[in-house]
C-alpha cells in the first residue's frame, strides 16, 4: 500500500468521529487534504461550519463549499482533525512540516477532541528524527537559534518561507527528544518564539494510523 493510500485510509476512519452538526477544526497537509475531500464527498450537509489552520486548507474547504469562520466567531470546537510529522505512543507530536504550527496549536487548544491522522511511518519511539519546527518573530531569528543550540539542537533557517502569520521558521535537527513536555516548556519561554511544533502539553486524543494491515487506533 502506498503512503497516500495509507493516509486516505486514516482520513476515511476519522469521519466516524465527526458528528452531524459539528463545528470542526481542520488542520493542514497532505493527509488532511484527503480528509477534506472525503468530508465533502460523504458528509458535506452535516457540517455546520469549519475553522481552518492555514490559507491552503481554507482554500480547499471553500472550494468544496464549506463555510470557514474565524475562531473568535466560533469560540470552541468539538473536534479537530489534523496530521502530524511524528507521534510517539503517548500521542505527543511533532508538527509544522508545512509551517502551519501556530494556528494548528491554537485550534488544538480550543478543541475538545484532537483526532490525529497519519500513515504508520509517523509513529516513532522517540521524537526528533523529523526536524522540530519553531516559528519565530523574524528579528529574533538568530537570537533564538543561538538559544536552541545551547539546548543541544542544530537549528536551520527555512529560507524563502514565510508563515501565514508573517514569521520565520527554524527547523531544529539532530535532537533526540526524551522529554517532550519539558522541552516544549523551555522553548515556549524563549523570547521571540511564537510557537514550537511540539504538541506535548496538548497531545492528540486519538491517533489513527493507516497501514498495510488496515487501521490502527491509539488513544491517549
Ligand atoms: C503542517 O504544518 C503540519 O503540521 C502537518 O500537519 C504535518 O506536516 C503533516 O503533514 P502530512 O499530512 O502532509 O504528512
Amino acid at each position: 500500500m502506498s503512503p497516500d493510500e495509507k493516509k486516505k485510509q486514516a482520513a476515511q476512519a476519522a469521519l466516524e468521529y465527526v458528528l452531524p452538526g459539528s463545528i470542526i477544526g481542520v488542520g493542514t497537509g497532505s493527509t488532511v487534504n484527503f480528509f477534506i475531500d472525503l468530508l465533502a464527498e460523504k458528509m458535506s450537509g452535516d457540517i455546520e461550519t469549519t475553522v481552518s489552520s492555514s490559507e491552503a486548507s481554507t482554500q480547499r474547504l471553500k472550494k468544496h463549499g464549506f463555510r470557514v469562520e474565524d475562531l473568535n466567531a466560533v469560540g470552541h470546537l468539538s473536534i479537530y482533525v489534523d496530521g502530524a510529522d511524528e507521534s510517539n505512543s503517548r500521542l505527543h507530536l511533532i508538527k509544522g512540516g508545512g509551517g502551519a504550527l501556530t494556528r494548528e496549536k491554537i485550534i488544538a487548544e480550543a478543541s475538545d477532541q484532537f483526532i490525529c491522522i497519519a500513515d504508520d511511518s509517523k509513529l516513532v519511539g522517540t521524537l526528533g528524527a523529523f526536524p522540530l519546527p519553531v516559528e519565530v518573530i523574524p528579528m529574533a531569528r538568530i537570537m533564538v537559534a543561538e538559544k536552541l543550540e545551547k539546548l543541544g539542537g542544530s537549528p536551520r533557517w527555512r529560507e524563502n518561507f514565510i508563515t501565514d502569520n508573517g514569521n520565520h521558521i527554524l527547523d531544529v535537527h539532530e535532537w533526540s527528544i526524551d522529554n517532550p513536555v519539558e522541552l516544549e516548556t523551555q522553548i515556549n519561554q524563549m523570547v521571540g518564539v511564537v510557537t514550537v511544533g511540539l504538541f506535548a502539553h496538548r497531545p492528540a486524543d486519538v491517533l489513527i494510523l493507516g497501514g498495510d494491515q488496515g487501521i490502527r487506533t491509539i488513544t491517549a
